[in-house]
């Protein structure tokens, strides 16, 4: 390891039978020399917190520990992530074993940080329909309305009679006979989040009581089932594990060519939009924590990829700001689940080929040892309440707030652009030239304020403050944006294929809102009526725009906001970092920019 260039190693994130075989009944003469060993190579250590895998004895303990399926069957116990965030009894075992650990490794040399769990949320963890979630429920309702009526008003039980008389007559919303209403789910999605956060607090507390090393998690992609804003607010480093040919085959909507194109190198923006929005989470501080070296398991197709990636992908986090980048896994294990993800190593110890590239990203930061980030002009507003919002209301089968997101910020940076991505409670937008916030169920009394007195420009929508806190449609209309005399008047979902052609051309699909008011328009529908309005600094988008529509819009508003575009070649990605000009070509063949060829699966980077 030390002589590839690599620096940091976790272990231990899983190792919990290891640990303690029996109840109470600790090991560590492994990990003590598995740490020495290391130290004494000269790299630091990641230390993980085993809780994401409970041993066998544990269920023993604990036959109540697992989560419940939205069914009410128990999860069972034979792979991971088999625990319910709300069992009290599994988290004082929790709390047990990372005392333990935080005691005895807390102020080791060798510690460079730590890793609370794994993955939360991973293999749809978050929401559980257990006795315990139910009563935990029941408290966290009773705390956020303090009374009964108080929780009927908010949710509008009154429709349907659903009005509840005690918080304990309060359910989980499973089971119900048609849908529940979506209030009701939307402060179980809150309480579920929350539950993580306070899991994962929990933890923190402990091992800052015995340890200065930073700490962080490593989040997943595309996971939006707890707010990760919030938990990172507890954490010193966000970090990810980025898959990227994995979340091609198995996560990210494309047409076919799209996943032919792409399929050895990973989709061109995923892991730049995680890259932009863990860099947010981590307030600053973000790291890969897994990184793939070849193929993996787990996904529908699992291509290898094509040699130079394991290095473009790293370049790229590093472009984006990562401080560490590391791979999943060393050596290949030749056993269990994931006997076929391929590691750095061979499972016969022999170099796979993602060493080399591994190692010559080790000698090229040697020369480049911070790349740094540098202030983007363009900001994008992320909220994870409002992917739970269009997941509890959706109105139409594929509104997806996950890919309504991406969709902007795929324009954004097929016109070279650094984009920003801001948490909902932002109170400060005067640092940006152009800001875009699409799809947020309720804009939050700080982001108001911002937008009242911003400078640059602001494209809003669609659905954005189309709810109040309690869930419901408020009154006066959405958008409501101060200065903008422009009201939603009727919205429509689209199926696929069907779409609302404009003037100038492109067309809305998806979602189609007809607006009124006096504020000008922006967007005119081909039949002549008004789908985005602008007063000020102030657009307000009442549609789901397509590719054209909505590069053509972003062309427009940067040229108002006096931002710099340059169209890219499809499959070039440009990153600016404080220092040097980064350019990724994602495409399986050479592509020529600014007199300039960029090999197959290049980096190519030159001081700014
Ligand atoms: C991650 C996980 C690792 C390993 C890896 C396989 O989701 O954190 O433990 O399972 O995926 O790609």
């Amino acid at each position: 390891m030390a002589d590839t260039g690599i620096t940091f190693v976790r272990i231990g994130e899983f190792a919990w039978t290891r640990m303690e075989p029996q109840p109470v009944q600790f090991d560590w003469a492994w990990l003590d020399r598995a740490i020495e060993t290391l130290g004494a190579a000269g790299l630091k250590v990641v230390l993980g917190t085993p809780t994401a895998t409970p041993p066998r004895w544990m269920a023993d303990r604990h036959p109540d520990m697992f989560a419940m399926d939205r069914d009410g069957r128990p999860r069972g116990f034979g792979s991971r992530r088999h625990y319910d965030f709300s069992h009290a009894g599994y988290r004082a075992e929790c709390a047990r074993i990372v005392t333990a650990m935080a005691e005895r490794y807390g102020r080791n040399p060798h510690l460079g940080a730590w890793q609370t769990d794994n993955e939360y949320a991973c293999h749809d963890t978050v929401l559980s329909y257990s006795p315990a979630a139910l009563s935990a429920f029941r408290d966290w309702l009773s705390r956020k309305y303090q009374s009964p009526q108080a929780l009927n008003r908010a949710w509008g039980n009154v429709f349907w009679s659903m009005d509840y008389d005690s918080f304990d007559q309060v359910g989980l919303p499973n089971l119900t006979v048609t849908e529940p209403n979506p209030a009701h789910v939307m402060d179980f999605r809150r309480f579920s989040s929350d539950q993580v956060g306070s899991f994962n607090r929990l933890q923190v507390q402990i091992i800052r009581a015995h340890s200065d090393a930073p700490i962080a998690h490593n989040y997943m992609g595309r996971v939006t089932d707890f707010d990760h804003f919030k938990v990172g607010a507890d954490l010193d480093i966000a970090s990810w594990d980025s898959y990227p040919l994995g979340f091609l085959s198995d996560r990210i909507e494309a047409t076919e060519e799209h996943k032919a194109h792409f399929l050895r190198q990973g989709d061109p923006d995923n892991q730049a939009f995680h890259h932009d929005l863990y860099r947010a989470v981590g307030r600053g501080r973000w790291w890969i924590m897994e990184q793939q070296p070849g193929p993996v398991n787990w996904a529908p197709w699992n291509a290898d990829p094509l040699p130079g990636m394991a290095r473009l992908w790293a370049w790229e986090a590093f472009a984006h700001g990562a401080e560490c980048v590391s791979y999943f896994r060393w050596r290949q294990a030749p056993f269990a689940q994931e006997q076929m993800h391929a590691g750095l190593l061979r499972p016969d110890s022999a170099a796979a080929p993602a060493l080399g590239e591994a190692a010559q990203v080790a000698r090229e930061l040697t020369a480049m040892p911070d790349a740094g980030t540098c202030a983007a002009p363009v900001a994008l507003v992320f909220d994870y309440e409002s992917a739970w919002a269009w997941e509890t209301q959706p109105q139409g089968h594929d509104f997806d707030y996950f890919r309504l997101v991406t969709s902007v910020y795929r324009g954004l940076r097929a016109l070279g652009l650094n984009v920003d991505i801001l948490p909902p409670d932002v109170t400060d937008l005067s640092a940006y030239r152009m800001v875009l916030v699409p799809g947020l169920a309720t804009i939050s009394a700080p982001l108001l304020a911002a937008l009242t007195t911003y400078r640059g420009r602001a494209l809003v929508g669609p659905r954005t403050n189309s709810k109040t806190a309690d869930f419901a449609i408020p009154v006066p209309l959405p958008p409501n944006l101060p200065g903008l005399d422009c009201t939603v008047a009727r919205v429509e979902s689209l199926p696929p294929g069907i779409e609302v052609p404009l003037q100038g051309g492109g067309a809305i699909r998806h979602w189609h809102e007809r607006l009124d008011g006096a504020a000008s328009p922006a967007l005119v529908a081909q039949d002549g009526h008004a789908v985005a309005m602008t007063a000020g600094p102030l657009t307000y988008v009442g549609g789901w725009l397509d590719e054209t529509a909505l590069g053509d819009l972003l062309r427009k508003t940067c040229q108002e906001a006096g931002v710099a575009v340059t169209d890219l070649p499809p499959g070039l990605r440009r990153r600016d970092t404080a220092t040097h000009r980064f350019l990724f070509n994602y495409n399986p063949t050479p592509v020529s920019f600014d007199g300039i060829t960029i090999p197959t699966a290049g980096v190519h980077w030159s001081p700014l």
